[in-house]
């Protein structure tokens, strides 16, 4: 496991955001973090991109317990984080985007000739076809934002990923984007930490899943142990979902 939390929890006054949650990801696998909202799927991601501390348990980083004091620090140790609304600007075109607060210098001067050219090879890389790297990152669907970043993370030497719902705002076409650039960083030995609400965008890349009920693990499954339909049916609230079908229905 590159990272792995035993036991954690956090508090915010007297709300239990997260209780007792034990998970982790090793390189070359995805962890999907599933639940409804408000599960406490983004208070475990800021806890393990160092924006927010634990209260209990522990959080270790190559088998070494961490308390990180910030985003800076985490990344520092290879983890970064990608949020739903991507720190991007977006009238800046693709390639400034790309090196936004680590621009290549040559002398004094950012070096844009190489910055063009790394930016548009690291896009290839990946695989991401962006027909014109000096167009404004705003005109790029959101499926192309989310992988940007991830071509951006990979960059700069992440090998952790951690992504909050990078599929929640697409449609099925552009899930399937994104979905297939998170394989591609597992298949170049990233650990990916995957959040979202949706079996169907987890089943397909996780290797292993973690639910989150109200703040509480609801359980962790490697792949094998748990088939779509049982994960859909954990995820869906399976039991409140029939009471609700039977309250909705005409008399
Ligand atoms: N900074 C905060 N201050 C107070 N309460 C918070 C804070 N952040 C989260 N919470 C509470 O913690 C609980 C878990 O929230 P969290 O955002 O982690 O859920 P989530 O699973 O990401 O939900 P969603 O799917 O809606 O994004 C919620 O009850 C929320 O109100
Ligand atoms: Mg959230």
């Amino acid at each position: 496991m590159i990272i792995e939390t035993r036991g954690l929890g956090k508090r915010f006054g007297s709300v239990l955001a997260l209780r007792d949650v034990s998970m982790g990801v090793a390189a070359g696998e995805v962890t999907c973090v599933l639940g409804d909202n408000g599960a406490g799927k983004s208070t475990l991601i800021k806890i393990l991109s160092g924006m927010h501390r634990h209260d209990t348990g522990s959080y270790l980083v190559d088998g070494r317990e961490v308390r990180f004091s910030s985003p800076r620090e985490a990344l520092d140790r290879g983890i970064a984080t990608v949020y739903q609304d991507l720190a991007m600007i977006p009238l800046m075109s693709v390639w400034r985007n790309f090196f936004l607060g680590s621009e290549p210098r040559k002398g004094l001067a950012f070096d844009v000739a190489r910055a063009r050219r790394v930016a548009r090879e690291e896009l290839a890389a990946m695989g991401i076809d962006i027909r014109d790297v000096d167009q404004p990152v705003g005109t790029l669907s959101g499926g192309e934002r989310q992988s940007v970043a991830i071509a951006r993370a990979v960059h700069f030497g992440a090998r952790v990923l951690v992504l909050d719902e990078p599929t929640s705002a697409l449609g099925v076409k552009q899930a399937g984007v994104v979905l297939r650039y998170i394989a591609r960083a597992r298949d170049r030995g990233l650990g990916v930490v995957f959040i979202t609400h949706n079996p169907h965008h987890a089943y397909p890349v996780g290797d292993r899943f973690l639910l989150l009920n109200r703040g509480s693990p609801l359980g962790l499954y490697a792949r094998d142990d748990i088939t779509p339909q049982e994960l859909t049916r954990l995820m869906a609230g399976g039991a409140e979902l029939d009471e609700l079908a039977h309250e909705l229905r005409r008399e």
